[in-house]
């Protein structure tokens, strides 16, 4: 696979404009653009719009948790707008992920379209042990949380889940070969790290087994943009040889 597709840029921008210049310095060097809370709350659908007219792939990092029968309806929405990759919480159960499961799958299929790779968000990586177990009421470890919620994902039929660079391994080990791991949480070396704590650098998070790497601010916020990803993607073609 080739460097450009293996990363998905984070849009996170207020609005429309703002997303637009980035798409437009980044398309030759990302496949793909994600498309969060805080840019679809903003710009609508025009945000995934935007990014599929210059060329771009969307992530639409929505993040769906509700009844059944709602998430599969959001779903439908965002499979009719084009876009090439969505997510679901795991924690929404076994129900909620299958409803997502066929929703995408049969929308896809009415419209003649390849269905979009859905995805489970698992713990988020802002709880720790402490928050998960005080606060939200489980008792396990957050790894063991986290390949739980994996398997459950997997089993309902979705293709992967999202997850930090540090979970990668015990993913991979659980769920297998095939399965999608989409990896935020990625700095290059040397690069600030924000408020990200446990990071890995694009090579090691890849090494590790992830499937696509989520990058914003070491690119997003560079003096040149343009530069930084394709400074990153030259480290990830030396991955693949
Ligand atoms: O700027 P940065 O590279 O930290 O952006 C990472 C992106 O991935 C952000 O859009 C952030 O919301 C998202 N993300 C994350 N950690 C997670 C899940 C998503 O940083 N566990």
């Amino acid at each position: 696979m080739h460097a450009k597709d293996k990363i998905i840029v984070a849009l996170d921008v207020p609005g429309l404009a703002a997303g637009e210049k980035l798409v437009e310095r980044l398309s030759p060097y990302a496949g793909m653009f994600k498309v969060g809370l805080e840019f679809f709350t903003a710009a609508g659908p025009a945000a995934v719009r935007m990014v599929k007219e210059r060329g771009g792939r969307v992530f639409a990092d929505l993040k769906l948790h509700d009844i059944p029968n709602t998430v599969a309806g959001a779903a439908r929405a965002l499979v009719r707008l084009g876009v090439d990759m969505l997510n679901v919480h795991a924690a929404g159960g076994r129900a909620m992920l299958q409803a997502a499961a066929a929703a995408v799958r049969e929308e896809a299929a009415a419209l003649n379209r390849p269905a979009p790779v859905l995805i489970a968000v698992t713990v988020l990586t802002s709880l720790d042990r402490e928050a998960l177990r005080e606060e939200v009421g489980i008792e396990r470890e957050v790894e063991e949380q986290v390949a739980r919620w994996a398997l459950l994902a997997r089993e309902a039929g979705l293709d992967g889940v999202v997850a930090s660079p540090r979970e990668i391994r015990v993913i991979r080990e659980a769920c297998g070969p095939e399965f999608v791991i989409v990896t935020p949480g990625v700095r290059p070396a040397g690069s600030d790290r924000d408020d990200q704590r446990r990071v890995m650098t694009p090579a090691e998070a890849l090494r590790e087994g992830a499937s696509y790497l989520v990058i914003g601010r070491p690119i997003t916020a560079a003096p040149d943009p343009a530069a930084a990803a394709r400074a990153i993607a030259a480290e990830i073609e030396m991955v693949n040889q």
